[in-house]
């Protein structure tokens, strides 16, 4: 063969000892860029971990003389315009929000409830300001009691607000810039409002990731490169990197696994108890709601159609469109067998909502009082409001005989709630 090449003898070894050099420094290379590798993880973590300054949950916690209440929304409407005149005036409104109120206490949870399409997104993003209000009220009160509405702020008047009032988004994929890496993106609104000195914010964000489960090495890397719950906790560490006071998450698990997003509840609660934030916690899914709520708004086309403590909505749910959604929840036990409520009809258009009980249409408790009026909201119990006319303070005897059957909940609804 040497021959073939017409290689003598010696070159050969000469050319096999030179390659064998190549190989073992090849080899020696690698091993290098393994072990920089995680001599810089290790130095980050040995940073992360050596910040006790500046850290997240430090300075957390609720001040014993905070008001209990940190949001009062009162009547709170928003209404856009879907069709104007040729001067430009709005001839009809979609209601999105068509009055809704809810007290939220400081360091807790309420979770706004109810199907695609009802507005818990629109409500969010109302009492954000990221919507002018059209009508109503939503007062939010700081650690010092300093009282702001929040509906006739000003935008400039707003800035100073904006770190206390923060929006974890529903979708971690698209909410995320693609081209700035993890720590870039954490570190943008801790430098913006100034969260720490300029020299500390390196620290302060690795100390934020180390709180939010994410390892100090994704500092350096860009968000295609991780999964959706991993992805979430970077959107959920970048809002809480400014420590808010009050966050609305927006659907911040619908779009993972079911484990993922226990993973993710339970960190949002962990901080929570850490920082004294308060949370309004948005979904569709009740079982996910239930799981992190103090308080549980039910919403129906704009409107809240039940509300109270977490125990009230799971053991005695009482409005019609309540119990539908419970049935919907999955029974954890092959044994029983569910029987899901199918809610009959699609939702109505809120720009033209029924008349009467806007659920009237798809309810099978519906009387002839439901078409003309309007609900009322109630309180069954303290702290438990409904707005059904079988709750009426003087039902018909149409009510009476519905309030019967609605009372007398089934096994199977029993099942659901246990
Ligand atoms: N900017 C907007 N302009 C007009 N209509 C909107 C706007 N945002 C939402 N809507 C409408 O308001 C209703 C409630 O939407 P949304 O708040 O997103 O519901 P949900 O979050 O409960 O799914 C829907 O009918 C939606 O089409
Ligand atoms: S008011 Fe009437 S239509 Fe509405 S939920 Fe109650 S029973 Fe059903
Ligand atoms: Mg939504």
């Amino acid at each position: 063969m040497f021959s073939l090449l017409s290689l003598s003898q010696s070159d050969a070894v000469t050319l096999g000892v030179f390659m064998g050099l190549i190989i073992v420094a090849e080899f020696c290379y690698i091993i290098y860029l393994f072990y920089s590798d995680y001599r810089e993880r290790q130095a980050k973590l040995e940073e992360a971990e050596s910040v006790e300054e500046y850290d997240l949950v430090s300075t957390g916690g609720i001040p014993e003389n905070a008001p209990q209440y940190i949001l009062n929304v009162k009547d709170l409407k928003q209404w856009f315009p879907v069709n104007r005149s040729f001067f430009g005036k709005p001839k009809s409104f979609l209601r999105a929000v068509d009055g809704v109120s809810f007290d939220l206490e400081r360091g807790k949870t309420i979770g706004i409830v109810g199907e695609s399409g009802c507005g818990k997104t629109t409500l969010g993003r109302t009492i954000l300001r990221l919507y002018d209000i059209t009508e109503g009220s939503a007062v939010y009160t700081d650690e010092k009691g300093n009282e702001y509405e929040l509906a006739k702020l000003k935008r400039k008047q707003l800035q100073p607000l904006r770190t206390q009032l923060q929006l974890v988004f529903q979708d971690p994929y698209s909410s995320l810039p693609p081209r700035m890496t993890v720590g870039a993106i954490i570190s943008e609104a801790v430098r913006v409002h100034k969260i720490v000195p300029k020299s500390k914010v390196h620290n302060y964000v690795l100390n934020v990731m180390k709180h939010c489960g994410l390892q100090p090495h994704y500092y350096d890397r860009y968000p295609h490169e991780f999964s959706g719950g991993q992805r979430q906790r970077i959107c959920i560490a970048r809002a809480l990197a400014v420590k808010p006071k009050l966050v609305i998450c927006d659907e911040p698990v619908s779009a993972l696994d079911v484990s993922i997003q226990a993973q993710v509840i339970n960190l949002l609660k962990k901080l929570q108890r850490q920082m004294g934030i308060s949370y309004m916690f948005i979904s569709h899914d009740l079982s996910v709601v239930k799981y992190i709520s103090d308080t549980i708004a039910v919403m129906y086309l704009g409107n809240i159609v039940e509300m109270g403590s977490t125990a009230d909505i799971c053991t005695n749910a009482s409005h019609p469109y309540t119990q539908a959604l419970f049935s919907a929840v999955p029974v954890p036990n092959p044994h029983r067998k569910a029987k899901p409520e199918v809610l009959q009809g699609e939702l109505p258009s809120p720009a033209n909502p029924p008349k009467g009980c806007k659920f009237h249409t798809r309810c099978k408790h519906c009387m002839d009082c439901c078409t003309e009026t309007e609900p009322q909201m109630r309180e069954l119990t303290p702290g438990h409001y409904v707005a059904c006319h079988l709750f009426d303070e003087q039902p018909s005897e149409e009510a009476v005989e519905q309030g019967n059957d609605v009372t007398s909940v089934d096994e199977n609804e029993q099942e659901q709630k246990d």
